[in-house]
C-alpha cells in the first residue's frame, strides 16, 4: 500500500470513491462527495494532506485533513475518510488516519479532531475532544467528537471547533 497526495487528474475517482464509501455510514447524509468537491475548492483545502491509499495502482481509500480553528488557532480536522467498501479490515483506514498525523506533526499542527466513532477512533489513540478542552459546534454531539494531541508541548486549546465553510453550506450537521 502507498499513501500519498492525491492527485488532480484523480479528483473524480476519488469524489466516487467518497460517494460509494458513504453509502451505508452511520451518520452519512448522503452529500459527502459533494463536500468533497467543495472543500477542495476552499482555505481548508491541503493538498499535501488530502491522501489517497493506493493498492495495486488501485484507489482503496481517502483521508481528507482540513483546517479548522478554536479561537484563534489553527487545528486540523478529519473532515472525511472513506474506504472502498470491498477493501475495508485490512487497515486501510488506520493508515491514512498514521499517515495523515505524522505528516501534521512535520508541518506543525498539534491537534487534530475528528467527528466519528467512539469506539474506532479510541483505538488510534484518540480520546473525547472536550477532554482537550475543545466543544463541538452546534449540531454535532459530544460523544462523537474526538481528537488527538500530536505535539506533548502544545499549548491548551479551549473552545468550540470551527469547521470549513462548505460543511454549512451543505448542512452537513
Ligand atoms: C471507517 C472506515 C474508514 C474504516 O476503514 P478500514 O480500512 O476498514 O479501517 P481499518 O482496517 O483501519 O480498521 C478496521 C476496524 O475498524 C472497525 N471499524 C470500522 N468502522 C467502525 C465504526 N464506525 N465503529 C466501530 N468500529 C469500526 C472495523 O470493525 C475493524 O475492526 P477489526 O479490526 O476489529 O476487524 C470505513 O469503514 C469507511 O469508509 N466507512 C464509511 C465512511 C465513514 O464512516 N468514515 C468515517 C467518518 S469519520
Amino acid at each position: 500500500m502507498i499513501i500519498r497526495e492525491e492527485k488532480k487528474r484523480e479528483f473524480y475517482t476519488v469524489t466516487a470513491l467518497v460517494r460509494e464509501a458513504y453509502i451505508n455510514a452511520d451518520r452519512s447524509t448522503g452529500r459527502e462527495y459533494k463536500l468533497v468537491e467543495l472543500l477542495r475548492e476552499s482555505d481548508a483545502y491541503i493538498p499535501k494532506l488530502s491522501l489517497v491509499a493506493v493498492i495495486d495502482n488501485a484507489i482503496a481509500g481517502y483521508g481528507m485533513f482540513l483546517r479548522g480553528k478554536v479561537g484563534n488557532q489553527d487545528v486540523l480536522i478529519l473532515g472525511l475518510l472513506a474506504v472502498a467498501q470491498s477493501m475495508r479490515g485490512h487497515g486501510v483506514g488506520g493508515a491514512l488516519i498514521l499517515e495523515g498525523q505524522r505528516l501534521a506533526r512535520k508541518m506543525g499542527y498539534s491537534y487534530l479532531f475528528v467527528h466519528g466513532s467512539n469506539v474506532y477512533y479510541p483505538r488510534l489513540g484518540y480520546d473525547f475532544a472536550h477532554k482537550f478542552g475543545v466543544e463541538p459546534p452546534a449540531g454535532l454531539d459530544r460523544d462523537h467528537m474526538m481528537g488527538i494531541q500530536l505535539d506533548a508541548q502544545a499549548e491548551p486549546l479551549q473552545g468550540v471547533l470551527e469547521y470549513p465553510e462548505p460543511f454549512k453550506i451543505l448542512e452537513m450537521f
